[in-house]
């Protein structure tokens, strides 16, 4: 009788994969298939190798229901959101040019751009490494992307500016053939500020800078953060670590993902978050691991006190920390904007400030070091731009995922949708001017960080009347900082066209009856789910809750 053939699981593929050769071993092969054409790439690297140079193809528009395309989703990785309006530019006219229009700003401070033909990689990446930059571990099983604060070295009250840490930390880990093969992705954020906007307890590695009694500033590390279908916020680890130490500690802490074989074999169970809570360990026995690595004590942990602040936007006109100088933040809904919009605010930042830009984790562009006395000179001009700077509560605090547009895992869209809802929220509550967080996610993948919103919407198809819509599930009441705590599924779905009278019913309500300078997230805590669920099916008729 023949062997019966043994079928590799998802896991083991993968790791074949890249075993059998590293993905950033590829590159003279990409332009190879660029002159072939798509059907020139071998299944491996298209399914695998292919990310760690940040392509993935493309969906059909059809999320899960639909097939691959022939095109490609490239993703630019901009260490701490840094940018030049040199690079701005070059993003915009390589989104004409190559990407029929199309760009993002993720919630990682990098840029998307999307249908990108293989034909044409090999002349984006040689204009974005023009202005240096590239897609390079922008996806795929290594370090991607490491975030930080968008205001680095301008914010008054910031402990210190991490972000040549950041960006020093970001060129040793990426195209480093030592962290070249992680078990699966592995995110880091390390801000120097006090807001935490880039949300250290969702990364891999989390820094935040903290000061001591004694006055010496350094960081604060947590590990094993992240989302999906298990939201996990990253634990602390027991240590305060010298700014010197830093790179040394990340990179001790990505060698420890790295070397945990028992995370390599489901896809699903793959993150650094699950050494916590599948295979036992404990900040002190992480920290123990970094210190052997490392080959020397850290000190002692400091106390901290993580941010209150709600609203970690960086929208608007702010005051920094140079005498006489402003920045500028618009608040892009969703992180959708147009070739056009870039090429003006570049504009913009080369006329009234010095060509300093930055992209925030709320999916937003910054205009950086604008004299004081040429701020109302530049908002008079950026009113031409059609993205405002200062916008409104829903179109500052709403966020979203990819979504069936172009991710080949959705189950719903989400960009567009979301940028209607905020519009419909606006016009339905014009008053309303709370900061609230408004979060969309097209699968429970949670790309859209639902868990982490006032209100999160996950993408899910319901039945009705026979037929299958497109809907959302609810989450409600999560946050990060002092009181960090992921959202709660409050019980309640309801198909797209439903959502803006359901949250215009719950907004609405919280707005009218919410105590003074009561948030929303703590009103739907005290008010609790079962009236939360009441006022979203717009049935008012449950008990108001003691
Ligand atoms: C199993 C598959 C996936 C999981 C579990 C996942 C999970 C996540 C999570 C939790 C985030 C939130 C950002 C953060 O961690 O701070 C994120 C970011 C993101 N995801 Fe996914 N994702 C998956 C696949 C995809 C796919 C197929 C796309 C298609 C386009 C996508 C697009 C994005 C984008 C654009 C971001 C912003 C990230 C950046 O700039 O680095 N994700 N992902
Ligand atoms: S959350 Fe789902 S739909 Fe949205 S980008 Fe991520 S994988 Fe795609």
């Amino acid at each position: 009788m023949a062997d019966a053939v043994v079928k590799e699981t998802a896991a083991q593929r993968v790791e074949r994969i890249k075993r059998e050769r590293p993905s950033w071993s590829i590159l003279d092969d990409i332009r190879r298939y660029a002159a072939g054409g798509f059907g020139a790439i071998p299944p491996d690297d298209l399914a695998v190798r292919f990310r760690a140079w940040g392509l993935y193809t493309q969906g059909d528009g059809r999320g899960t229901r639909g097939e691959e395309m022939p095109f490609f989703m490239m993703r630019v990785r901009t260490p701490n959101g840094l940018l030049t309006s040199a690079m701005v530019r070059t993003i915009a006219d390589l989104s004409d040019r190559y990407a029929r229009s199309s760009i993002d700003i993720t919630n990682r401070q990098n840029f998307q751009l999307h249908w990108l033909r293989i034909e044409d990689v090999p002349a984006v990446w040689d204009a974005l490494a023009r202005v240096g930059w590239t897609s390079m571990g922008a996806c795929g099983d290594n370090t991607r992307t490491v975030t930080g604060c968008p205001v680095a070295g301008v914010a008054h009250d910031e402990l210190i500016d991490a972000s040549p840490i950041a960006v020093a930390v970001d060129r040793f880990l990426n195209g480093n053939p030592d962290y070249a093969n992680l078990p699966r992705k592995f995110k880091i954020t390390i801000t120097g500020c006090a807001h935490w906007c880039t949300y250290p307890e969702i990364n891999d590695v989390g820094a935040t800078a903290v000061r001591r009694d004694d006055g010496t500033v350094g960081f604060h590390v947590r590990v094993g953060g992240g989302l999906s279908t298990r939201p996990h916020l990253a634990p602390l680890l027991p240590a305060f670590v010298h700014p010197h130490q830093l790179p040394e500690v990340v990179s001790a802490v990505v060698g420890i993902f790295r070397d945990s074989d028992e995370l390599r074999v489901n896809r699903t169970k793959a993150r650094m978050k699950f050494l916590f809570l599948n295979h036992g360990w404990t900040a002190e026995s992480f920290l123990a691991e970094v210190e052997r690595r490392i080959g020397y004590a850290l000190d002692a942990p400091a106390r901290e006190a993580p941010p209150e602040g709600h609203r970690r936007d960086h929208v608007g006109v702010q005051p920094q920390r140079q005498p006489g100088r402003s920045y500028a933040g618009f608040s892009v809904v969703s992180g959708r904007i147009t070739p056009e919009q870039l090429r003006d605010i570049s504009a913009l930042a080369d006329e009234y400030g010095d060509g300093t830009l930055r992209l925030t984790a709320m999916q937003n562009i910054l205009v950086l070091n604008v004299p004081d006395e040429r701020v109302p000179a530049l908002a008079a001009a950026a009113a031409s731009v059609g993205v405002p700077i200062d916008g409104t509560p829903f179109q500052r605090g709403t966020l979203s995922c990819t979504g069936s547009e172009y991710c080949k895992l959705a189950i719903t869209e989400t960009k567009l949708f979301s940028i209607r809802l905020a519009q419909e929220l606006e016009d339905r509550l014009p008053g309303f001017t709370d900061a609230i967080k408004l979060h969309v996610t097209g699968c429970p993948n949670a790309c859209g960080q639902h868990w982490i919103a006032d209100v999160g919407l996950q993408g899910v198809l319901l039945n009705q009347g026979g037929a299958q819509v497109e809907g959302f599930d609810f989450f409600v009441g999560g946050g990060l900082g002092a009181r960090s705590g992921v959202a709660r599924r409050v019980g309640f779905r309801a198909p797209a066209e439903a959502v803006p009278d359901a949250l215009e019913s719950l907004f609405g309500t919280y707005a009218s009856s919410r105590a003074a300078g009561e948030s929303f997230r703590a009103w739907s805590a005290r008010v609790g789910d079962d009236q939360v669920r009441a006022w979203l099916a717009g049935d008012g008729t449950v008990a108001a809750a003691s």
